[in-house]
């Protein structure tokens, strides 16, 4: 069988990990397409070096602009490449516009299209994300979900003859890693801590939200250590006077590798995040979370208490992070081997 990946952003170089190991396993080849929409070492390089992924067999280096122009770059360069040698399936992965320039292209060009992490929903239209999923889901011939919810919202939206679920392929990544550095070194416990992140548009782009943002995390009890994507960075640096000028508590921090970053989160007390990767690895590492929006697409990290949303002009729950949780035993997110099944779903649905 021949696969065309088609990648771009962070995340999506966590779940083409286990993916890749999985297809070269069983003998397929793979065929990797990044788009380019993260160049940045940090977001982009570092990741493949991780995780030992082959470097890409296509660049695009479509680079950053608005929406419409990076889409539409993206698309471009997809229909010159993604004709070019066989290929049985055309696999996308999340919810990103390099997600939807593949589905656009591939469709059109009547390619089979498998769509990683299909199913889930925010039931925000004013997200990009949220557009993206839903034109991503209603394009693919095979919807790979990760979570029973997933598969919920799909069979509502009249696709599920088109469904399989399949788990989480980042909770693969997740807790092999753990697995890994628990095995090698016992966690540091250094001065308590949170972990944060932002980088969603509806919280950078409105230099107002995110001075708000900036001064709830300085209301956290304990030092908040800030990964800063370089969204972030920049629309901080915008800000005059800076809001992080009051804010003692605040360190900011170069985006973190995936190791150093699972690494810090087991050393950590607690996790502060809009993104949706994190809120999925703090509730699998069992780390208490607070979500800087008003909805998740990953409901079931809210199981037990271990995440809650924290919208516009709440304030920090009293006690966060310190918290009586009760261990969640349910696995939402599968069981740590959802590339496997999405290898055997991609072998077995291949020719229909
Ligand atoms: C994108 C995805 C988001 C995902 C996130 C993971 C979309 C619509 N959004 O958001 O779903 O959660 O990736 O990180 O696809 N920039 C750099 N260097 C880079 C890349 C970006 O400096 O390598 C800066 C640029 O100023 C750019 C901004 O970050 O304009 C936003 O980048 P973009 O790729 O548009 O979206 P993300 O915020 O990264």
């Amino acid at each position: 069988m021949f696969v065309t990946s088609v990648v771009g952003a962070r995340p999506q170089f966590v779940k083409l990990a286990p993916v890749h190991a999985a297809l070269v396993a069983r003998g397929h080849e793979h065929r990797i397409v990044h788009t380019g929409q993260h160049y940045d070492s940090d977001l982009s390089e570092r990741f493949f070096e991780e995780f030992e992924i082959p470097s890409p067999d296509v660049n695009l280096g479509v680079g950053s602009s608005s929406h419409g122009r990076q889409t539409a770059a993206m698309m471009i360069g997809l229909e010159e490449h993604l004709q070019n040698g066989p290929c049985d399936w055309v696999l996308v992965y999340g919810d990103t516009n390099s997600t939807l320039a593949g589905v656009v292209v591939a469709s059109k060009l009547g390619m089979a299209i498998a769509h990683l992490e299909a199913g889930l929903r925010s039931f925000n239209r004013a997200m990009p994300e949220e557009l993206n999923r839903v034109a991503a889901d209603h394009l693919s011939d095979l919807l790979l979900a990760p979570t029973d919810n997933a598969v919920s919202h799909l069979t509502r939206e009249g696709l599920e003859d088109r469904t399989v679920l399949v788990g989480d392929v980042m909770a693969d990544v997740c807790l092999a890693t753990r697995d890994c550095i628990l095995a090698s070194k016992p966690v540091s416990v250094d001065e308590p801590f949170l972990v944060a992140t932002i980088h969603r548009q509806e919280n950078t782009d409105d230099p107002a939200r995110l001075s708000a943002l900036v001064r709830l995390l300085a209301t956290a009890p304990m030092t908040v250590r800030l990964f800063a994507h370089p969204r972030l960075q920049a629309r901080l640096d915008a800000i005059s006077p800076s809001p992080l000028a009051d804010a003692e508590n605040i360190e900011v921090h170069a985006p973190l590798g995936y190791r150093e970053l699972i690494s810090t989160l087991l050393a950590s007390d607690g996790v502060m995040t809009d993104s949706g990767g994190l809120q999925k690895e703090a509730f699998l590492l069992e780390r208490p979370c607070l979500t800087l929006r008003d909805e998740t697409e990953w409901p079931e990290t809210l199981l037990g208490g271990w995440n809650r949303l924290l919208g516009e002009g709440a304030s920090i729950p009293l006690g966060f992070p310190r918290a009586d949780l009760e261990r969640v035993t349910a696995r939402p997110f599968g069981d740590g081997r959802a590339a496997l099944r999405v290898v055997t779903e991609l072998e077995q649905h291949d020719g229909e």
